[in-house]
């Protein structure tokens, strides 16, 4: 059983231009991270990217963690940060699931050879650090932020672009205000 979502109150503005918020949560421990990935695995598709922004141990590689082996339906699947790699992928039938961590990411062209380019549009992309492609990260993607508060807890929001987009449909369903 996973633990149930805590929906937070809207209480901020959003921080990126036509990219609103449209759902909020607080996340008390590991399992609620865990049940927001599987509620957002279950409607990802080939092509969807996911951007994962937050401070260092804000909890990004526990929820692309989670996402993936939610997406593979497997649930001790190894999943190592790609911090060195920076991309790790993986065949999740469908879909190839490319799971990336760009802290490292040296120039934005290195962002090519790694494959990345290809791998958005095409793949299930799950990206930590997306600041380093910013201003020009895929638009069929959602961003989620995540901070640690002092609790311990993790403050979550997810931003999607405003207009026709198939993953923001997707993802409203996923979370329902
Ligand atoms: N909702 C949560 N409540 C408490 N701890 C959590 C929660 N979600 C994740 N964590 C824990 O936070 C720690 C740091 O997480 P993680 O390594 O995923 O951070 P990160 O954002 O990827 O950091 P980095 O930028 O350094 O890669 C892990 O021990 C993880 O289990
Ligand atoms: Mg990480």
């Amino acid at each position: 059983m996973t633990a149930p979502l805590i929906p937070l109150p809207e209480t901020d503005a959003p921080a990126l231009p036509n990219w609103p918020v449209v759902a909020r949560f607080s996340l008390p421990n590991e399992a609620a991270t865990d049940a927001l990935a599987t509620r957002l695995a279950a409607v990802l598709q080939a092509g969807d990217t996911v951007l994962l922004s937050g401070s260092l141990g804000a909890g990004k590689t526990h929820l692309a963690r989670a996402l993936i082996r939610a997406c593979l339906g497997a649930p001790a699947e190894p999943v190592p940060s790609p911090t060195f790699t920076l991309v790790q992928s993986y065949d999740a039938g469908a879909s190839e699931i490319w799971h990336a961590d760009l802290y490292r990411l040296g120039d934005p062209g290195e962002v090519s050879e790694l494959g990345l380019d290809d791998a958005f549009g095409q793949a299930i992309c799950l990206v930590e650090w997306p600041d380093r492609l910013a201003p020009d990260w895929p638009q069929e993607a959602v961003l989620i932020h995540m901070e640690r508060l002092p609790d311990d807890s993790r403050r979550v929001r997810v931003f999607a672009p405003q207009e026709g987009k198939s993953l923001t449909a997707r993802v409203l369903t996923a979370f329902p205000s």
